[in-house]
């Protein structure tokens, strides 16, 4: 069995002695090669799946960490906002500590596998008719107005949890020489930041947004970010400036990509890789693809890229149907289904 993160890293978790261990054995994701791209991109790339932690997305790993804190420092009930991954994991975690769970969703706008989450979970499930930004400034004020933890990526416990993805990472291949990240909030590449300092080694980071939803590649916030990857459909980063820093250190850079683009990577990755992941974690894999691997004047290319798959694809069927061919109806008879099955396209 998977040992928990919080055991396996316990020493590096900043988590109090006392605390419980709310955990349903996160991390220890699959780090797996992909031919295809790596091929494209004259470089060995490898996809680290957290879309197989126990909520589907790396959500998990903060959430393990800040929901056994919260538990711990006497907590009744967690709160966020979200773009759809947070929410399903915050949802899941309160079930499992016995707490009560709110989330606060864009009305309409988060993919259905993970609005069925939350609501399974039992969940409180606010649908904000507003965007995610005004969500996590509504639920910051309240987490300041009422005993309750805030597990957004703002809670530090968060952080803590998913920097244990850049240890995974070089315990097993060593350190890459370059990481590929998709960047909503800007919590989760903070995070592979800490993990690698704290390991002494500095990847190249590239951090991907989409073109409708770039306010980091802009340089200033988006009013109305709109992108078909909707768990990064977020306009004011709240992890901006260390997001920036972590970058400028590392000397990788932001970039965006259309949607066209990470829709591509999507379908590549599920029709030649076999991966099937969420659009907005194709992020990565459309940056490498439409950028390249722009290495420091005085460093050589990258020759080791992990590319972190955020999400499971399962969260969003809908945008896997509008992307693949057509089902072909059949009559029950052995003929026709074989006409079918042996018919040229
Ligand atoms: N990929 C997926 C699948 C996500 O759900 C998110 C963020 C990101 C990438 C970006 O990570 O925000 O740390 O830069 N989802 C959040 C949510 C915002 O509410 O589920 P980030």
């Amino acid at each position: 069995m998977p040992e928990p993160l919080i055991e396996k890293y316990r020493e590096r978790l900043s988590l109090e002695p006392g605390d419980p261990v709310v955990t349903m054995n996160e991390g220890s994701t699959p780090l797996i090669e992909a031919p295809v791209i790596s091929e494209r991109v004259g470089a060995s790339v490898y996809l680290k799946l957290e879309g197989v932690n126990p909520t589907g997305s790396f959500k998990d790993r903060g959430m393990t960490v800040a929901v056994s804190r919260a538990k711990g420092a006497g907590a009744e009930a967690i709160i966020c906002a979200s773009t759809g991954n947070t929410a399903a994991s915050c949802a899941a975690y309160a079930a499992r500590a016995g707490l009560r769970g709110v989330v606060i969703v864009p009305e309409g706008r988060i993919a259905i596998g993970k609005l069925a989450q939350a609501l399974i979970h039992g969940a409180r499930v606010i649908a904000l008719r507003g965007n995610f930004d005004q969500a996590l400034e509504i639920v910051r004020e309240l987490a300041d107005r009422h005993p309750v933890e805030l597990v957004n990526s703002v809670n530090p416990y968060r952080i803590e949890g998913q920097k244990t993805a850049a240890f995974e990472v070089c315990d097993e291949l060593g350190p890459p020489d370059a990481l590929a990240i998709p960047v909503g909030n800007a919590g989760n590449i903070t995070a592979w930041w800490r993990g690698f300092q704290e390991y002494e080694v500095a990847p190249v980071l590239y951090g991907f947004q989409a073109e409708g939803a770039a306010p980091l590649v802009l340089g200033r916030p988006v009013a109305e970010p709109e992108t078909i990857a909707s768990a990064i459909r977020i306009g004011n980063p709240a992890r901006w400036e260390e997001a920036m820093d972590a970058v400028t250190a590392s000397r990788g850079r932001i970039a965006a990509v259309s949607d066209e683009q990470i829709l591509d990577a999507y379908h590549l990755l599920a029709s030649r890789e076999g991966v099937f992941c969420e659009p907005a974690s194709a992020a990565s894999v459309a940056g490498i693809l439409a950028h390249g691997l722009p290495a420091p004047e005085d460093r050589e290319p990258p020759r080791s890229v992990v590319c972190v798959l955020t999400g499971h694809g399962l969260k969003d069927p809908d945008t896997a149907l509008t992307k693949a061919p057509s089902v072909i109806g059949c009559e029950a008879d052995t003929e026709a289904v074989e006409r079918e099955v042996f018919k040229d396209d």
